[in-house]
């Protein structure tokens, strides 16, 4: 997979090329990966790259011309590559869409800065539009990094058997279960029995109810798109006994009798 990133803070992604797993998946050439700087293509002594909005307004446009340039040199060097402009506007990134890049021949990366991005750059040069977030950034670097950390991550013989992706948060549809190492006891928080047992069967039960369990309590919308296979139904069906139970003792006494009236 190649990763270019057209941007006016190159520097910006040095640091993110050296670390974890992305400088492995490099090392490995499993990736290759670049930050051009659009100033390169701007003219002029002072190589500018915004200027002020037609119509008025505040802040400064990203110019036409520099990110024009930049994208068709980087679409030459990468003819497959997808153009994607990393805006608060564009489709919201997921695990999904992180799959779907994950496919690509190579992706290349449009930072807008300032205020956005003249409208032509959008209609022409542009295969797709992506945010990260219903937030605004100062620029799509950070955003550009997430995208990359994430799709990488993806890409077969990245990741060892023990990080696999497959078992991830979100690649089943719902959160990944709890995790535990040592030591046995922490802070008074013991390791729950069932992970030392050396039980497979049942610590494969155990996790996939706890990704249930964490599953409802705290991204309950993930369900909603999600069709549960039978042995989610079965640990689903016994949570309802199990709190139909509960509030059947507790009515048995009356509200608040349990606890002494309260
Ligand atoms: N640029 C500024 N804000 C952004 C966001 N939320 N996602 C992607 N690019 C951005």
């Amino acid at each position: 997979m190649n990763f270019v990133v057209l941007t006016i803070f190159p520097e910006m992604f040095n640091p993110f090329w050296e670390h974890g797993i992305i400088r492995r998946a490099i090392d490995r050439n499993k990736i290759r990966v670049s930050a051009i700087d659009i100033r390169d293509f701007a003219e002029g002594k002072h190589r500018v790259t915004d200027d002020r909005p037609y119509g008025g307004g505040c802040g400064m446009v990203m110019k036409p011309e520099p990110l024009g340039a930049a994208i068709r040199e980087a679409t030459q060097k990468a003819p497959l590559s997808k153009k994607i402009l990393l805006t608060p506007q564009g489709r919201r990134f997921d695990s999904s869409v992180a799959h779907e890049l994950s496919s690509s021949e190579g992706l290349i990366f449009i930072c807008g800065r300032y205020e956005g991005v003249d409208e032509r750059i959008c209609l022409d040069f542009i295969d797709d539009e992506i945010s990260i977030g219903d937030y605004v950034l100062t620029g799509g670097e950070l955003a550009a990094m997430v995208i990359i950390d994430a799709v990488t991550r993806l890409i077969p013989g990245i990741l060892g058997g023990r990080e696999s992706a497959e078992k991830d948060s979100f690649s089943g549809g719902i959160l990944e279960y709890a995790q535990y190492t040592r030591p046995r006891s922490f802070e008074g928080h013991d390791v729950p029995e069932i992970l030392l047992s050396g039980d497979h069967k049942k610590i494969e039960n155990w996790r996939l109810e706890t990704s249930l369990i964490r599953t409802f309590l705290k991204r309950p919308d993930l369900f909603e798109n999600r069709a549960l296979s039978k042995q989610e139904i079965e640990i689903l069906k016994k949570w309802c006994v199990d709190i139909e139970r509960i509030i059947h003792n507790q009515s048995l006494y009356g509200p608040g009798a349990l606890s002494g009236g309260q």
